[in-house]
């Protein structure tokens, strides 16, 4: 879906993406993942990505864990089963009527746009956007706002696509062929292609005054899944286990592990807001 051009204003144009990805993620976006989630191999990588990012959450005490752009809450019902008792309260929170699918699974979901949070400032513990984050026009505002809403000594995780000379020239070849029988770009996706950069993400959160680390992941398993579109590799979990297995092997060895970096899909950040000072 994309607007035709007119001699409009950035702001203008802007708005008129942001409304229709509204609509996109409403009418198409919400049931996009249904697919690979019905594949064994591709859950399988999707769980080892939230096991990875449940490393990074406390699950022990409790407070509110906030994901942006949770879709039908497939990560935080994950995060849900390895809480403990008397641990975090799992809020979701998406621009699409998915998020309406997070009650029947014991999580709250609230409708609303991470780039205008009705969040309290200093209450929440850990908030992560996983795979949402690059949908956002403005989103190193967005990540102010992410900073102003955390807990001092909170942690914001991201888990976003890489955005790499190698990465665009990847998309920019095996999209059309890969993806070709299926629509799974938003309108914000197309328009702003090249718009996500990750050493601006860096730069927001180091400018803020955030302690970081940074790491690329899933070069294997995960781009084999097809994602949206699945591959006839999804469907088997021996295989992609296998693979996610070839993929740690891979990291424990030096040179391999930079090589693997360069072609990896995701990177993971881990900030943490300044504790408070006594
Ligand atoms: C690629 S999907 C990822 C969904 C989910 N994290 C998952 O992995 O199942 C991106 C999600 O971000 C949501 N989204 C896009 N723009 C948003 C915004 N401005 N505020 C909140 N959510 C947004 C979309 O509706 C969509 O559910």
């Amino acid at each position: 879906m994309t607007a035709p051009r007119t001699h409009e204003g950035e702001s203008e144009r802007a708005a008129r993406y942001r409304q229709l990805e509204k609509e996109w993620q409403n009418d198409v976006g919400k049931d996009l993942l249904d697919k690979p989630y019905k594949a064994r191999g591709s859950t399988a990588v999707f769980h080892r990505q939230f096991d990875r990012i449940a490393r990074e959450v406390d699950l022990g005490s409790p407070g509110v864990v906030l994901e942006i752009g949770c879709g039908k809450g497939h990560l935080l019902a994950r995060l849900n089963e390895l809480r403990a008792a008397g641990g975090p309260t799992m809020v979701g929170m998406d621009l699409s009527r998915a998020v309406f699918g997070l009650r029947g699974k014991g999580l709250v979901g609230v409708q609303g746009d991470g780039e205008a949070m009705p969040i309290k400032d200093d209450s929440v513990k850990a908030l992560i956007y996983d795979g949402a984050l690059h949908h956002l026009i403005d989103y190193p505002a967005a990540l102010v706002d992410a900073y102003r809403v955390l807990v001092p000594g909170g942690f914001l995780i991201l888990f976003e696509p890489v955005s790499s000379p190698f990465s665009r020239m990847v998309h920019r070849v095996l999209d059309p062929l890969v993806f070709r029988k299926v629509v799974y770009e938003s309108p914000i996706d197309q328009e702003y292609k090249d718009h996500f950069r990750e050493e601006r993400v860096i730069e927001t959160l180091q400018n803020l005054g955030m302690d970081l680390t940074y790491e690329r992941t899933d070069f294997l398993a995960y781009p084999l899944t097809g994602c949206y579109a699945g591959s006839v590799f999804g469907r088997s979990e021996p295989l992609m286990k296998t693979l996610l297995a070839v993929e740690g092997a891979c990291r424990r060895v030096p040179g391999l592990r930079q090589l693997a970096a360069v072609v990896s899909w995701r990177f993971l950040v881990v900030a943490r807001k300044p504790p408070a000072t006594p």
